[in-house]
């Protein structure tokens, strides 16, 4: 299915082929950049949610192939701080620019927005819900740590209830070989429809909140922040917040070249003494937003094919 002209709203919209090729025009863009290709091209970043990397490196992205950004970072400096709606705020967008990226806090916002515009939308994160960009780049970092994407073990761990990264790359990886162990407390484990999916799907799969016992069998270990600002109670959270702490001394039980990756902010899920080995990948992780963002730019613009 061609790209141009297409949303990115979730990574179920994704076959094994659109991965594989988003992750092919990436390596090429990073391999032979090209400083020209988005000229005369204007992306809308709008920000109705913190950010960091994902929209420092979409802008990153933008500018290094020849575009321009237009956008913000805090929704309370725009007009919806007078009432005004999603739907009219995209349809405003839409008359300036030539692709819209959007994060915001609601779960469907995207595809809100997607149905308001006519230029493509792409979404940086909707609530608990999809994060599909952050997924392809997850992708594209074990790929070029391991080789591949078949024949591997990956655990999620962490908040696996509202982590939406959790949610998409999992969805991604059951396109490919693997096993996946979903390690958390009861109360933040996978919702039951992804289990089912994977069930219906036939990707093996355990669940546990014994990160010792699974770790010897990682070959990717994908570390998750508890996220404070998706919990409705906060008596909840603090009691969970100190669930999972990782440093140097899981190496000693895990597979000698076990990747850690995290989709980053951490808090203190990952200690530092980490931060120094080979098998920390996650700040390579967060550089290799820029490559998947400036593909993604390129195929839904038209750009590159
Ligand atoms: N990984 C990620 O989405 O980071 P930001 O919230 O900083 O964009």
């Amino acid at each position: 299915m061609t790209f141009k002209g297409r949303d990115i709203i979730s990574i179920r919209d994704f076959s094994k082929e659109d991965i594989l090729k988003v992750l092919d025009v990436a390596q090429k863009l990073e391999r032979r950049p090209q400083p020209t290709l988005m000229k005369g091209a204007v992306m809308g970043s709008l920000f109705f949610e913190p950010s960091t990397r994902t929209r420092l490196s979409f802008t990153s992205a933008m500018e290094k192939l020849g575009g321009e950004v237009l956008g913000f970072e805090d929704a309370a400096v725009t007009s919806v701080q007078k009432g005004e709606t999603l739907w009219d705020t995209i349809k405003m967008v839409n008359n300036y620019v030539d692709v819209i990226v959007q994060r915001h806090p609601v779960e469907g916002a995207a595809k809100l927005a997607a149905n308001a515009a006519d230029v493509p939308v792409i979404n940086a994160g909707d609530g608990a819900n999809q994060h599909p960009t952050q997924t392809l780049l997850d992708l594209f970092t074990i790929q070029k740590e391991k080789g591949k994407l078949d024949g591997l073990n990956i655990g999620f761990v962490g908040d696996l209830k509202y982590g939406r990264t959790v949610h998409s790359l999992c969805m991604a990886m059951s396109h490919f070989r693997t096993k996946l162990f979903f390690v958390a407390p009861e109360a933040l484990q996978m919702p039951e429809y992804y289990l089912a999916d994977l069930q219906k799907k036939k990707i093996p799969y355990v669940v546990t909140a014994d990160l010792n016992k699974v770790a010897p069998q990682l070959d990717i270990l994908y570390m998750t922040r508890i996220q404070k600002e998706r919990f409705p109670d906060p008596i909840e959270y603090n009691r969970l917040k100190d669930s999972f702490h990782i440093n140097r001394q899981l190496l000693k039980i895990t597979k000698k070249d076990v990747r850690i990756l995290h989709p980053l902010p951490r808090v203190n899920e990952i200690a530092t003494d980490l931060d120094d080995t080979p098998n920390a990948a996650y700040f390579r992780q967060a550089a290799n937003g820029v490559p998947i963002r400036q593909a993604l730019i390129a195929l839904v613009t038209g750009r590159a094919a």
